[in-house]
């Protein structure tokens, strides 16, 4: 049998973890498409290498690549795409909402791709868990918990910009562990006099304010130079790439494990044309395209 991999899309900590535990049960048999659907195009495909393997299993990244890849829903490139796919008796696709299309696309082709969720958003439809998220929320909180004694020494404000794109997810599952002073979910949480009253009540009790701010609501730079106009002391940390490039924990090893296994079930029996998904408790189950 030959099996190939790809990872579409953001990195997700953990990607690597699925791949090793999908290639042991499958030795000698899995392939990967270097960066994702550009490399399933241009036919940059290659054997996976088990010692590499071996030691990034436990590492975030990806070592097979990623790459986000808009081209692949131009006829020209998606034929190539589909030529090389079928090369393989089955696709396994990692990625998010976007890569979710691209694997559906192959398969109403005639392809049997597998989906399985992996980016830190959590955003995929109508599954509860995506490949990365729980690393992402505990790089989250590892950076607002070491930031705020400084902030507090000085009775700053600390504004954290964290990534999700258009996602909440992340910042309200590190708010409900960090419990912040404010969080700026939408536009309509960005209201500079709610924002003041905060600070000033918690400048009372001389204690500093952490503020999260969801990405791409408003550039944080343009909100702390607005509260700093106001004369309070802001400083902001962008937590971005640490969120993706931490070290995956206990539990997205755990999970990139059991999405592995049931890719794996379904490789065995036969069944192409299917999403792997996580239920409200965190079980792995399957559905159609
Ligand atoms: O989709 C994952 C993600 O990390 C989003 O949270 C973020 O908005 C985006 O990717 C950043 O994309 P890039 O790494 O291409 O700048």
């Amino acid at each position: 049998m030959k099996i190939l991999v790809l990872c579409s899309g953001g990195d997700a900590p953990g990607m690597n973890r699925f791949l090793y535990t999908l290639s042991k049960k499958f030795a000698g048999e899995i392939y990967y498409a270097k960066a994702g659907f550009k490399g399933l195009v241009n036919g940059d495909i290659f054997a996976v290498d088990m010692e590499k393997l071996e030691e990034a299993k436990d590492e975030s990244g990806t070592i097979i690549l990623s790459s986000r890849y808009p081209e692949f829903k131009e006829e020209k490139f998606f034929k190539k795409g589909v030529k090389n796919a079928k090369k393989f008796d089955f696709v396994v696709i990692l990625g998010g909402n976007g890569s979710q299309n691209g694997a559906r696309e192959l398969f109403e082709s005639g392809v049997k791709t597998i989906f399985v969720p992996a980016t830190i958003d959590n955003d995929v439809e109508d599954s509860f868990y995506s490949i990365g998220f729980d690393t992402a929320v505990s790089q989250c909180v590892y950076v607002v918990e070491n930031t705020m004694p400084s902030i507090n020494s000085f009775l700053q404000t600390c504004l954290f910009e964290i990534m999700g794109n258009k996602s909440d997810m992340i910042t309200k599952a590190v708010a409900n562990i960090v419990h912040p002073d404010y969080c700026i979910l939408n536009e309509k949480d960005l209201d500079h006099l709610k924002i003041g009253k905060c600070i000033k009540k918690n400048l009372k009790e001389d204690k500093g304010t952490m503020i999260l701010v969801k990405e791409k609501i408003k550039n944080i730079f343009e909100i702390k130079k607005a509260l700093a106009e106001k004369g309070f002391a802001v400083k902001s940390q962008i937590v971005g790439r640490l969120q993706r490039g931490g070290k995956p924990t206990k539990k997205e090893l755990q999970m990139a494990d059991k999405f592995a296994t049931m890719a794996s079930k379904l490789i065995k029996s036969n069944c192409g044309g299917k999403k792997v998904l996580v239920d409200i408790n965190q079980n792995v189950f399957v559905t159609d395209f």
